[in-house]
């Protein structure tokens, strides 16, 4: 058996259970000072403070954390992971005025991310990614949601799908996939969008099931995008093959997703900038978790989610990067734990919950990871840094000193 002690750790900060935490709850971390941790294999098998009574004759790797904050390994609960070129040319359009559903509507934004997948190969698509991966790592992204979307049809959704699954296998981040054949509608079926959805519904969802290429299924409901109604349609599809609900709901424009949400049991809403009050109380009865990207809103110089209102009614809130070529080129959930502090006034220990534990809890991995204690996977960091709120406090520096994944020191 393979063995790590991790000593001298000045204080270990972490959530608590398997399961999202909500309200008060949220901001409730252990901390324990002077701190070790004894990893054995890829699991967590001790903790404990004060000095680690077999240090002197420990036989396996020890790492020495100097008097550091030590953490969970983080968890980006929501990215377009997989995709071919960048969108660097929407950057000028967007400084003229014209707006995401705009440059969408014209044929660009996602559509033209759409030609740039189709165009490249897998093997494009995976080495385009795997990059992306390594930087996730360094910055501190132990495991990763990784959506479809820019396939929009059977065979290059299945492309994107075919990375992910490689990916998964060949690097240390994990891997969760989501569906999101409904992204966007193509531009040929713009006249066809009843074609498309029977499409999604009849000939990707039964075959992605099958070969259990995805866990979750998404729809981008949006003015322009889908509509409620075929939200729901797509995702009690998707339900009824085993694929379980996430979506994309009140990015720009309130036209109840999040109640959409609430009512079908969807494990996650995401985005829910212009969330309303009777969606808050939707997604909390259903047990929704909240995955709120405020990146996005300072990318797309949009308002930010009403995350206090979501905590103070009982909607356990994760954060997560949404990294892709369009609303969101960013793939560092430290600015994102700033953003999460500076823009929805949650505290340090709210946002450490919502980046870990209520993340992992929204992509249904909250009882092997998320957080640190006996059982769970060994993936945790080691932060330049000397407490929680100094890493909420810096900006723009990366803190992360050593990364260990699945209990070995990546970083
Ligand atoms: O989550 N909003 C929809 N989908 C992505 C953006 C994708 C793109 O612009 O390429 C998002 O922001
Ligand atoms: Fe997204």
């Amino acid at each position: 058996m393979k063995k790590m002690l991790i000593k001298n750790i000045g204080i270990l900060a972490t959530a608590e259970g398997r399961q999202a935490r909500r309200g008060a709850e949220q901001g409730k971390i252990r901390l324990y000072k002077n701190a070790w941790i004894l990893l054995e294999d890829d699991e967590i098998a001790e903790i404990g403070t004060g000095k680690y009574q077999y240090q002197n004759d420990f036989d396996g790797e020890v790492l020495d954390a100097e008097g550091r904050l030590v953490t969970p390994g983080l968890v980006d609960a929501h990215t377009h992971l997989v995709f071919g070129g960048w969108r660097q040319n929407e950057l000028g359009l967007k400084m003229h005025g014209v707006s995401y559903l705009e440059i969408l509507a014209n044929g660009g934004g996602i559509l033209s991310t759409v030609e740039n997948t189709r165009e490249a190969s897998l093997e494009e698509l995976m080495d385009k990614a795997e990059k992306a991966l390594d930087e996730m790592l360094k910055f501190g992204t132990t495991t990763c949601e990784a959506k479809s979307g820019y396939g929009l049809n059977l065979e290059h959704e299945l492309k994107q799908l075919k990375v992910v699954r490689e990916l998964n296998r060949r690097h240390p981040i994990d891997l969760i996939s989501t569906f999101l054949g409904a992204h966007a509608i193509p531009v040929d079926y713009k006249k066809e969008r009843e074609e498309f959805i029977r499409q999604i519904c009849e000939d990707m969802i039964p075959i992605i099931a099958e070969e259990k290429l995805a866990q979750f299924c998404d729809v981008f409901c949006e003015t322009g995008v889908f509509t409620v109604e075929e939200a729901r349609r797509i995702l009690e599809t998707g339900k009824k093959y085993g694929l379980i609900p996430k979506i994309h709901a009140d990015e720009i424009e309130a036209i109840g997703g999040s109640q959409l949400a609430g009512n079908i049991g969807a494990i996650s809403a995401e985005h829910l900038i212009v969330c309303p009050l009777e969606g808050i109380e939707q997604m909390a009865k259903g047990g929704t978790i909240a995955c709120l990207l405020p990146a996005t809103s300072f990318y797309l110089g949009a308002n930010y989610a009403p995350a206090r209102e979501m905590i103070q009614r009982g909607v356990p809130v994760a954060m997560a990067t949404d990294f892709n070529p369009g609303s969101c080129p960013c793939l560092n959930l430290q600015l994102v734990i700033n953003l999460g502090c500076l823009k929805y006034r949650m505290t340090p220990e709210e946002v450490l919950t919502a980046v870990t534990l209520n993340a992992a809890a929204a992509i249904g991995v909250a009882d092997r990871i998320g957080t640190i204690e006996i059982g769970k996977k060994g993936d945790l960091i080691i932060w330049e840094a000397p407490d929680l709120d100094y890493i909420c406090y810096r900006l723009g520096s990366d803190l992360v000193r050593n990364v260990v994944k699945a209990g070995k020191k990546i970083r």
